[in-house]
């Protein structure tokens, strides 16, 4: 420590003494204090010194005020790193416990398989399009070549909208993707060929362990010159293994959509009896079938100089299917002991 004139040196051995940074903060304020600190006062005292005496002074009071400063600021420092050591083991913190684990969310398992859906048709050369789920007897029935009075325009199935405005072409939520097919064809400056999927949700009125009153479709639509069944057999079965399973076989039958002629259902079932769960029954997945020539000249398209295939399918059914979930409530009730699986 630095030998200073007293009262100066005092000052320093109270520093050293400070047990905390208050009592360091008090020193200094005795000290420098603006008023009444004992250097401060002796600093404006210099003036009324006679010449030689406030030369000496001052060079007592200058060498003073370092070596206090210094020691000011040494001794609060080391107060304060006194102060993080004993943080450090009064705080300290047990790397060894083991802590919840921090779960991750992700999509929900229908979303993901909309998405595995997109690359499947992707990779073929499909174009992802959309359309909206309110819509009209128009693109749910007219366009798509249902008759008047089809059963399927029985409000029993379809949720009509209360108060349209257009008594022969009433606002509905669509209840197949299908309407798609028409918004993509009649879209301006659109021409064949084309490949699209649509994927979205649809609304009819149904409600038990395999129907949901909302659901989701995958709709499908190729139109060329020269694109035929037997291009929409290699395309579906490739898709749906890639969505269902490698180990799947399949089969084609007839079936009635007004959209289509010829149409088609495809079924499916495992290879090999290896579950009992899956017992080589059929399944029925997909409506399909060649787009009717009528649909085609609804939109503007010459049904003799092209043609094409279109192909339906619930996204809820293909993953019960996969994964045999038996109840398509669970998709939607959120309980996440079932959703986490996914
Ligand atoms: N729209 C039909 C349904 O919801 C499924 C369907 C069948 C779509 C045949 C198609 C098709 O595009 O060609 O049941």
């Amino acid at each position: 420590m630095m030998l200073l004139a007293s009262p100066w040196n005092g000052y320093l051995e109270k520093i050293a003494a400070s047990g905390s940074v208050t009592d360091l903060d008090a020193v200094e304020h005795e000290l420098f204090g603006r008023k009444a600190g004992a250097l401060t006062m002796a600093l404006k005292e210099l003036g009324g010194l006679a010449e030689a005496e406030r030369k000496a002074r001052g060079q007592e009071l200058n060498a003073a005020r370092i070596a206090l400063t210094e020691a000011i600021t040494n001794r609060r420092n080391e107060l304060k790193s006194q102060g993080m050591g004993s943080l450090a083991t009064s705080d300290t913190l047990d790397t060894t416990l083991d802590l919840p684990i921090k779960e991750r969310g992700h999509l929900h398992l229908i979303h993901e398989y909309i998405r595995k859906a997109g690359e499947v048709f992707g990779r073929m050369g499909f174009d992802v399009a959309e359309g909206p789920e309110l819509e009209t007897e128009a693109f749910q029935f007219d366009l798509l070549n249902f008759p008047k009075h089809h059963a399927a325009r029985d409000s029993q199935d379809i949720f009509y909208i209360h108060g349209s405005k257009d008594p022969e072409n009433r606002e509905l939520l669509r209840g197949h993707t299908s309407t798609v097919q028409i918004r993509y064809m009649q879209q301006v400056g659109r021409k064949p060929p084309f490949r699209m999927i649509c994927t979205g949700k649809v609304y009819r009125k149904d409600a038990d362990a395999t129907h949901s009153p909302m659901f989701h479709q995958i709709e499908g639509l190729m139109v060329g010159k020269d694109v035929t069944l037997a291009n929409m057999k290699a395309i579906m079965e490739t898709a749906v293994k890639n969505l269902v399973d490698e180990n799947v076989e399949f089969r084609w039958r007839t079936g009635y959509f007004p959209f289509t002629e010829p149409g088609l259902e495809m079924d499916l079932r495992w290879r090999g009896d290896e579950s009992k769960s899956r017992e080589g029954r059929w399944l029925e997945v997909v409506g399909c079938g060649m787009v009717h020539p009528n649909v085609l000249k609804n939109v503007g398209i010459d049904p003799k100089k092209f043609q094409g295939f279109a192909f339906g399918f619930g996204v809820e059914r293909m993953l019960m299917i996969r994964h045999q979930i038996p109840d398509l409530r669970a998709f939607f009730t959120g309980d996440l002991r079932f959703l986490r699986q996914f």
